[in-house]
């Protein structure tokens, strides 16, 4: 069986909602249940790119973040599963620089992403402009050196991540060609669901910063507000009697996304556009349906809450620094920054 190795992360910058759990944490589920090596990465410092004038938030959100990918299911007690605290692999900061001295700087200022969320910062940082360089960073320090550490070095992301793959991708390339390394390229893989509407009438994607999140460490009766009050379509606002678009509020994208009565969603949408089904209904039908599924994750949640973080992120953080730590010597000898004597 071939040996893949997937690293993928996320900011810490609060706790995780829906669009966290369908836009990546699904896609997570598989490549830890298909046996991959996975290394999980909790990106404190990715965070300070944003967040740098709030520590103790990123604090207070690492803990929840390794509650929340335990309560849905990652689970760091398997052989295959590391949880990697990005901040306390030290050699990842010399990957970047070395890297970061070949990464041309017109391409990375043209990556759409980083413009799209530059263009809404007042002051961006140095250290933001550089995030997808040092992204690179954190997935090449477990490509696999040697060969047999594995085939494959996977990506599972958010559609808006796949320009920093490419040139993820291309910096890789940059590096063997020039240097004659022997890198990994990665592959991305992209969720299905990859975009989340938040519960406003913005049609903005789901986000803390919005303010427009259900949150999976939400509470039933919290979910059950959240939901009652999520927008219906304008057109509707005169009463159950008037046609709707079901494509005209975010409900239906979250019963398409939720709901695994696939039957009944069609139903609910027919119903909707021939003014046969009251927005009450739809709502009363989502929130069910999301707590149903939050129950269990509340669950498991309730089991780790006093769960010792350092237990659970030193020895996933260990096996992240042994691999960073062949990567980092392979990088500076084919740099010529070893200076044999
Ligand atoms: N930038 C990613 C996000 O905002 C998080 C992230 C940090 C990441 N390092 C990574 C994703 C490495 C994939 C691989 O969602």
């Amino acid at each position: 069986m071939p040996h893949r190795r997937v690293l993928t992360g996320m900011r810490t910058t609060g706790p995780l909602h829906l669009g966290h759990y369908v836009g990546a944490l699904k896609n997570w589920a598989e490549v830890q249940d298909q046996g991959y090596e996975c290394f999980f990465l909790l990106a404190d410092v990715q965070a300070m790119t944003t967040h740098a004038d709030n520590p103790a938030l990123l604090t207070a959100s690492v803990k929840e973040v390794v509650l929340d990918w335990v309560s849905v299911g990652r689970d760091p007690t398997r052989p295959n599963v590391h949880f990697v605290l990005q901040s306390q692999v030290p050699e990842r900061y010399e990957l970047s620089v070395l890297l970061s001295m070949i990464a041309p700087f017109s391409r990375v200022m043209l990556n759409p992403t980083l413009k799209a969320e530059l263009a809404k910062q007042a002051h961006p940082t140095l250290g933001f402009v550089c995030y997808p360089v040092d992204q690179t960073a954190d997935i090449e320090m477990v490509s696999p050196l040697p060969r047999e550490y594995g085939d494959e070095l996977l990506v599972p992301v958010g559609e808006d991540q796949a320009p920093h793959l490419e040139d993820a991708r291309d910096l890789v390339r940059r590096f063997n060609d020039r240097y004659n390394g022997q890198l990994m390229e990665c592959r991305a893989l992209i969720g299905e669901v990859g975009r989340l509407p938040g519960t406003d009438e913005s049609g903005q994607k789901m986000s803390k910063s919005a303010d427009n999140a259900i949150y999976l460490s939400d509470d039933a009766a919290m979910v059950v507000d959240k939901v009652r009050r999520m927008p219906i379509d304008p057109a509707r606002k005169d009463g159950r009697h008037i046609p709707g678009n079901p494509d005209a509020t975010p409900l239906f994208a979250y019963h398409r996304a939720f709901n695994p009565d696939k039957q009944k969603v069609a139903d609910l949408e027919d119903r909707y556009r021939s003014a046969t089904v009251g927005d009450a209904e739809v709502k009363r039908e989502l929130a069910r349906v999301l707590n149903e599924m939050l129950d269990p994750i509340r669950e498991r949640r309730a089991q780790f809450e006093g769960i010792d973080f350092r237990s659970v992120l030193e020895p996933g953080t260990e096996v992240a620094r042994a691999a960073c730590r062949l990567v980092v010597e392979h990088v500076r000898e084919r740099m010529h920054m070893t200076y044999p004597s």
